[in-house]
């Protein structure tokens, strides 16, 4: 059975000293609708935020997440930020390969695959973001591209006992801009990444890894794509960044329960 998820992605949002106000903010609000149990909330605040962050989160079970990580353990990388550093100040998750670093910083499929397995190593679940563009899309390659996409980024990743991944389908086109895909087309994307998690990582691993929709998700519409079979949870952008939207979106995720077969 897989346990709702919902991911608040800030991207560049929120000084540390915003962070620690809305936190004070969402977490009550968690607290009051007893999310803990039914709900992951994971956030994922920017870098300067992540150890304010992780000393409030320190035993509210919210968990805490990076936006990227570099795959080396350390070096001569200016600017980075490496998953054994997110681990110590207590990062569990890690986003990687958001079409934004696709796109804007020239993040590839293969430095996808080397980060997620740095993340694996230090203890992080690594959330691998795949979607189309919208001409990707209009040429009917949308299957293609996510199945490329998945393959290259999981390529001879391992999950040893204990270790998960989660993959978040973002259609390029859907990410802040209003737009999303409809329930159905949805519903196919996800099939098809659950088809390739059984051929990576065998069926009984691969029925407890959570498939997540982004994409302009907000409270309004939210609710028929929480309530498809194969989306275990969400991830979010601009509606995450007040208590109010990411509070309401966490009750959306609580409502539609654990999906997937039990096992
Ligand atoms: P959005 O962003 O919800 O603002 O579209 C989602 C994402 O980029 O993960």
């Amino acid at each position: 059975m897989i346990t709702p998820v919902v991911v608040a992605n800030w991207k560049m949002h929120k000084t540390p000293s915003e962070t620690e106000s809305l936190l004070s903010e969402i977490i009550p609000g968690l607290r009051e609708m007893k999310a803990g149990a039914e709900v992951e909330v994971i956030l994922a605040p920017p870098f300067t935020s992540l150890p304010l962050a992780a000393r409030v989160l320190a035993g509210t079970g919210v968990a805490l997440c990076a936006q990227d990580c570099h795959w080396s353990e350390e070096g001569p990388y200016t600017g980075e930020v490496s998953a054994r550093m997110l681990a110590e100040i207590g990062c569990r998750f890690v986003i990687l390969g958001h079409s934004e670093r696709r796109e804007l910083f020239a993040e590839t499929n293969r430095r996808v695959n080397m980060k997620a397995a740095s993340a694996l190593f230090w203890g992080l679940t690594p959330i691998i973001c795949v979607g189309e563009k919208e001409d990707e899309r209009a040429s009917g390659h949308t299957e293609m591209v996510v199945e490329v996409q998945l393959k290259r980024c999981l390529s001879e990743l391992k999950l040893d006992k204990g270790q998960r991944i989660m993959v978040a389908y973002e259609p390029v086109w859907a990410i802040g801009s209003g737009r999303t895909p409809t329930p159905p087309e949805v519903d196919e994307i996800h099939r098809l990444i659950r088809t390739e998690l059984l051929a990576t990582f065998g069926e009984e691993r691969a029925a407890t890894l959570p498939i997540l929709y982004g994409g302009s998700v907000n409270p309004a519409n939210a609710g028929p794509m929480l309530a498809l079979d194969g989306v275990d949870g969400v991830l979010v952008g601009g509606a995450s960044l007040t208590a109010a939207g990411f509070l309401q979106l966490a009750g959306l995720v609580r409502a539609a329960g654990p999906q997937g077969e039990e096992i």
